[in-house]
This record gives structure tokens, sequence and C-alpha cells, in this order.
């Protein structure tokens, strides 16, 4: 990317965070004391577009496949389990800290910075033999030859503009607390860095409970918390946020045909709720995890690049292969089918709720110019929309406000609606707007007369007359998550 491109996409996630800010969908944590970095709150309409958000994923992972079913875990896990999942020795970022700034920064981000900054002077060659040397040296623990890397490039701390740096080391990114009194038996445990072992825990629990069959797959949201050092790019990456995972258990051996499938149908979701194709790619892993035999992102296109909104792994039987060496129970699965017990393989798509949300959000943000006057507006999918209808009496008199709350009584049990009877019909189409509502549902005199109102439609702000009768059909099928599953 040219460096002015560059600008001019940073100014749109500029424009992006204050949007959420000022119109109550994303605020900074404990901001009257200065904010946390990396934490973040949902407002009035960012907690209801991510509750829409969220109940899709569950519902389509749980209502579209018969042979997925959900769990709640607890976020703390006896420690153990991060033992077994390799979390404990290996959950680690680089770490270096400048001497006279006393800022921690993580190596390899610095170096990709580097990297990024030859690359849009336009030395890619550079750029790539940076990263591959960077890659290398991770690759065999190199932590000197990281730092040494730092230094001949040249690396500065921007705060400080020294080079005067530590050796680098490795940062475990788990939060540890202790259960019980610290005086007494004290013992550390974790803040879950994921939801998926509390799935791979679950396993045996589930598949005879709910008497599942491989294939079969276990769906989960919940909270994960890690102690990201380089916190940038707003929700993107957060100390604490949410997961949404589902791990599919397939008789082994069959794993990347169901891998391949799941990467189709994951792909597909993200189109069917509207983003667009060239804004999506697939970015396959070269270099895998120990434990998996293959694994790609689903990247997104935010202003500031391509990133990854999710993540599908064919992670082998490793987890569950684990947990019953370090718990000592058996974790076999007895196949009918074929009249032997195994460990299952496992699938799983992972993909962060927040990070879903800024996709959204960023997908959904136009300021346009139409007929020489700014324009801006939230295109979400109604599906997803935090408020579906607005409902607005053109005036505040002569029985408009009460046939107004008639239609909002009609309405209300099973669509989230807005009633408001403050300022011009044109303002409060523009608060609307600035929301995401798709519909604004006015009331004038022609009401009373005929029980007709004027919908007026957000993304081409096209108005048309519609009896009152059929305002609940008309919302009801285009915010039903059907529109969408009939896409995936
Ligand atoms: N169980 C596999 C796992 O946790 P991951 O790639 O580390 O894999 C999966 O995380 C997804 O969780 C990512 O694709 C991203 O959407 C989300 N995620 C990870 N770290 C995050 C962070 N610090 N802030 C927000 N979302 C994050």
């Amino acid at each position: 990317m040219a460096k002015n491109e560059q600008t001019a996409e940073n100014a749109q996630l500029k424009d992006i965070i204050a949007h959420a800010k000022e119109y109550g969908f994303v605020y900074p944590s404990s901001e009257i004391y200065d904010g946390l970095q990396a934490v973040y709150d949902y407002g009035a309409y960012g907690v209801e577009l991510k509750n829409n958000l969220k109940r899709l994923w569950w519902e389509t992972m749980t209502r579209l496949n018969d042979n997925i079913v959900g769990i709640d875990a607890a976020i703390f896990m006896h420690p153990t389990t991060w033992k077994a999942s390799g979390h404990v020795d290996s959950f680690n970022d680089p770490m270096i800290d400048n001497k006279d700034s006393k800022k921690r920064y993580r190596a390899d981000v610095l170096i990709e910075d580097k990297a990024a900054a030859y690359e849009n002077a336009g030395d890619k060659e550079r750029a790539q033999q940076l990263l591959s040397a960077m890659g290398r040296l991770l690759e065999a623990e190199d932590l000197a030859g990281v730092r040494d890397l730092i230094v001949n490039e040249e690396i500065k701390c921007p705060i400080s503009g020294t080079s005067n740096w530590t050796d680098v080391r490795q940062f475990n990114l788990m939060f540890s607390t202790q259960v019980g009194s610290v005086a007494e038996d004290a013992s550390t445990i974790y803040l879950r860095p994921e939801t998926a072992q509390g799935i791979f825990v679950n396993f045996l629990n589930v598949q005879k409970t709910a008497r599942m069959k491989v294939p079969f797959g276990i769906a989960q949201i919940g909270k994960a918390f890690r102690n990201e050092i380089v916190a940038r790019q707003f929700i993107f990456r957060m100390r604490e946020f949410e997961q949404m995972e589902m791990q599919f258990f397939v008789r082994p051996g069959t794993e990347l045909d169901w891998y391949k499938q799941w990467a189709e149908t994951r792909m597909k979701w993200h189109k069917a709720l509207g983003i667009p194709e060239e804004k999506l790619r697939r970015h396959d892993h070269e270099k895998l995890a120990h434990y998996a035999n293959a694994a790609m992102d689903i990247e997104y296109q935010f202003p500031f690049g391509f990133k990854e909104v999710e993540g599908i792994h064919s992670r082998t039987d490793f987890d569950l292969k684990s947990h019953q060496e370090y718990s000592k129970k058996k974790q076999q699965y007895f196949d009918p089918e074929i009249n032997q017990n195994y460990i299952p393989y496992v699938i799983e798509t992972s993909i962060g709720a927040d990070r879903l949300f800024l996709m959204t959000l960023c997908n959904a943000y136009v300021d346009e110019e139409v007929d020489g006057k700014q324009r801006t507006y939230l295109k979400f999918h109604p599906a997803v929309a935090p408020v579906k209808a607005a409902i607005l009496p053109l005036t505040k008199k002569d029985g408009l406000p009460e046939k107004a709350h008639e239609i909002v009584e009609a309405l209300k049990y099973d669509f989230n609606i807005i009633y408001e009877e403050a300022a011009s019909i044109g303002k409060r189409y523009t608060r609307q707007d600035l929301i995401g509502t798709p519909f604004c549902i006015a009331v004038d005199h022609q009401t009373l007369e005929d029980n007709t109102v004027t919908i007026r439609h957000r993304d081409t702000t096209e108005q048309e007359r519609v009896a009152i009768a059929d305002l609940h059909g008309r919302l009801a099928e285009a915010c039903s998550f059907r529109r969408v599953f009939e896409r995936v």
C-alpha cells in the first residue's frame, strides 16, 4: 500500500472509531480514568449489534447442523488443562524493552513494521528477506539473533528514538490469578486464553449426554483473555475479548475432507452476511503449529489491511490425546459403524466476536457525497442491525403520537423498535442512518384516514406507502436470519 493510500485508510479507521463512540457502539473501558489499554465496552447499539452477530453464529452452528450442539463452560479451568494444551510452556510472544523509554514491544511486531516500511517504500524484496530472516530465527528460538536483527536494522523506539534495547525474552500471554485465600493453600489458575479447551475437556460429557455420534460438533461462545502487549487497531486486538469456537470431531483419516468442507462453509457465511467477495481472502498457513495438519485464516480487508477474522484448523487428535495423557482418563470414542475405539480428530472453526463486529462495522460504514451534501450511514444487513425500525410521528399533535405508539405496541415484541418524536423528520432520519436502522416508519395525517404509513429505506432513502397491517410481515421478511441462512 502506498503511503498516501495508507494515510487515507488510517483516517477512515479514525472516523469509524469516532463514529462508534459518538453513536453508542463502542467506548474505551473506564474512560473517566483515561481508559484501560486494549479493553473496550459496548454501548446501547453496540451491544445489540454484537448480540445479533453472536446469535446469528450460534444459530448457524446449532440449527443448520443437526449434529452440532452447544455448551457454556466456565472461564476458570483446572490449571493442568493449560499444561496439557501447551499454553503454559509455549503461549508466548517475544518481547523487548527500550531502556530509555522503558516501553515494552513485541520484537516480531517491530520487525514486521520495519518490513512494512520497506514495502511502502517500494522495496518488496527487502521486506520479504527481513520477514524470512525473522521467521528462521523465531523457528530456531534464537532470541539473541532476533535482537541482533533489530539492532542491525537500526530499529528505534518510537518514543525515545534510541536503539538502546534489552535482550529479547519470551513473555507468556496468559493472565493468572489465585484461587482460595492467598495466605492459605493458594494455587495459581488462569483466565482462559481460548474457549476451545472448555470444549475438549467436555468432549465425552457432551457426546454421552447429548447422544452424539462422530462426526459431530460442539459450539461455544465466551470470553477469552490474553495479555497482548501490542494493543492496536481498536477492538481488533484486545486483552479481554469474545470467541465463538466450534470443534468438529471426526473419524481419523477423514479430517482433511472435513477441513475443506468447513473452510468453504465458513467463507460462504461471511459472504451471506454481505461482505463483498473482494474484501475477503483465504490465507493458507505454510508453517503449521505442531498440533495441526492444515490451517487457514479468513481475512478481511480492514482499513489497516487484510487481517485475520477467523481461523480454521485441522488440529489432529493433539488436544484430546494430551488431555488423556495428563488426566489419565480415556478420551476415546467407540464407533459402532466400524466397531473400533479411537480418539477423534478435530476440525476447529474459531472467530472473534469483536473482530466480526469490527468487520461488520467497517463494511457498513458509508460516508458519501450526495447532491453536494455529505451523508454518513451504516448499511448493516437488516438481520443484524441493532434497531430494525424507528416509528416517527410527523408531528407531536393531532393524535399522531398515539397512532405511532399503537404501531410500536404491535411490533415491539418481535423487533427492536425505537419511537422518536423530537426534531424535524429529516433530522430523525439522519439519526437513524447514523446507527444503521434499515427502516424509518413515518406516521402522518393520511395514516389516521387510511391506516397506511411511509417506509423510508435507509440505503436508497426511497419512500413507499404501506398498510400498517403489512408492517410486521415486511419487517419479518427483511430481518429474518433465514435471509442469511439460505445463502450458507
Ligand atoms: N482456539 C484457537 C484460537 O484461539 P486464535 O487464532 O488464537 O486461535 C481465534 O484465535 C480467533 O480469535 C481469531 O481469528 C480472532 O478472531 C480472535 N482473537 C484472537 N486474539 C484476539 C484478540 N487479542 N482480540 C480480539 N480477538 C482475538
